[in-house]
């Protein structure tokens, strides 16, 4: 349990367009793969980690509540179109209306609702309760002072911003494959969530977005928590990359449907430029040849944590007692053993925002 204290998932994705379109703001949704400060405003954990060193140790030389050492797919997105940082929402004043949009992700988050896990007996489980809708809710909220104070209104001022909806749902499986929950329990629960962040999107759309990047799942079966967890003494279980195939092939089966349903959605709305990000091919090159990458520790082991094949301790996490940073976090892919390092994260995002990995494609800036 203490375990999920982890969670975190959060990727985001970029911007769009397809010419050369400037977006004038960026609102941003999801878990810990984006969140650039909600969690740790929010009051969830008294003493969270991702508040202390060495998070941010990289870039900003301070924690900021990303759960990396430096900047997040949403950091190098903003960066990429001339924007500045996504400001977290819960570090906004009351009534303060940014101009260049604001990040409403909490890392930890899922996206069905905090009830659904309560119900389902693993409510403690959840690292926060900020959903998608908390964070829908949040720039509901948000949107009726920004649009009061606007003077030509927000559908011409939306029409200029980009909407990111997600990385989202990662932990709606993180939580439950944690506490021993099945494949084939994490297959039955995809429809809802996919279902879920297609909602979200639609709802956006009605709100008066119109460009809009929803990524996909990240390939959890290369990751060091579960390598860690879901250690196995039989070498068929893992592919050439030394990644998990099973969890692998579970992303997999979430995107694959994520993809269709959104594929639904642009047919509702042509109106709206609905983008995938495959987060997952933008990783997957890492881990293939992660040294042709500049990874030259490889790409499942973290550079911080307590120790173990993987460098992921579950008793000596990343910030915890007993565990310690590389001295090159940007040889590393994997930072605490769940998040990827900024070398990482800025790798995937030039995937993105190049146009390789979205499609349609984000232009190029
Ligand atoms: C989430 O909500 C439940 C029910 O209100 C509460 O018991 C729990 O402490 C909350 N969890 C967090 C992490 O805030
Ligand atoms: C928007 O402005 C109107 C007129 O000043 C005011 O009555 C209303 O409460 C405002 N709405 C919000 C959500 O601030
Ligand atoms: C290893 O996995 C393969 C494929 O799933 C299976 O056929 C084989 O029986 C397994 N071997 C052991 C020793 O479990």
């Amino acid at each position: 349990m203490t375990f999920l204290f982890f969670l975190v998932f959060c990727f985001v994705r970029a911007a769009s367009t397809s010419n050369i379109v400037k977006y004038d703001s960026i609102y941003s949704f999801g878990d810990s793969l984006a969140d650039t400060g909600n969690f740790l405003r929010s009051g969830a954990l008294a003493f969270p980690v991702i508040g202390k060193l060495p998070y941010g140790e990289t870039f900003f030389g301070h924690p900021t509540g990303r759960c990396s050492d430096g900047r997040l797919v949403i950091d190098f997105i903003a960066e990429a179109y001339g924007l500045p940082f996504v400001p977290p929402y819960l570090s906004l004043a009351e009534g303060q209306t940014p101009k260049h949009g604001v990040n409403f992700a909490v890392a930890g988050a899922t996206a069905l609702d905090a009830k659904f896990f309560i119900d389902k007996g693993v409510g403690q489980i959840l690292w926060t309760n900020d959903s998608l809708s908390v964070q829908l809710g949040w720039f509901k909220k948000f949107k009726s002072t920004l649009c009061n104070t606007t003077k030509e209104g927000c559908n011409n001022y939306f029409k200029r911003a980009l909407f990111l909806m997600g990385e989202i749902g990662g932990n709606d499986y993180n939580y439950p494959f944690f506490v021993g929950a099945s494949i084939n329990d994490m297959r039955a629960m995809v429809a809802l969530v996919v279902k879920t962040i297609v909602e979200a999107t639609t709802m956006l759309i009605e709100e008066g977005a119109v460009d809009l990047v929803v990524p996909g799942n990240l390939p959890i079966g290369c990751s060091a928590v579960y390598l860690t967890l879901f250690k196995s003494p039989n070498k068929t279980d893992y592919d050439q990359n030394g990644c998990l195939k099973v969890y692998n092939a579970f992303s997999k089966y979430h995107n694959s449907q994520l993809k269709l349903a959104l594929e639904k959605l642009r047919q509702k709305y042509p109106q709206a430029k609905i983008i995938y990000a495959d987060n997952y091919g933008a990783a997957k090159r890492i881990f293939h040849s992660p040294g042709h990458h500049g990874f030259l520790h490889g790409a499942t082991r973290a550079c911080c944590g307590g120790g173990g094949l993987y460098n992921f301790n579950n008793s000596a996490r990343c910030g915890h007692t007993g565990s310690i940073a590389c001295k090159s976090p940007s040889t590393y892919a994997n930072w605490d053993g769940i998040h990827l390092t900024e070398a990482a994260y800025k790798y995937i995002a030039t995937g993105l925002t190049s146009g390789t990995y979205t499609s349609p494609p984000l232009s190029s800036v």
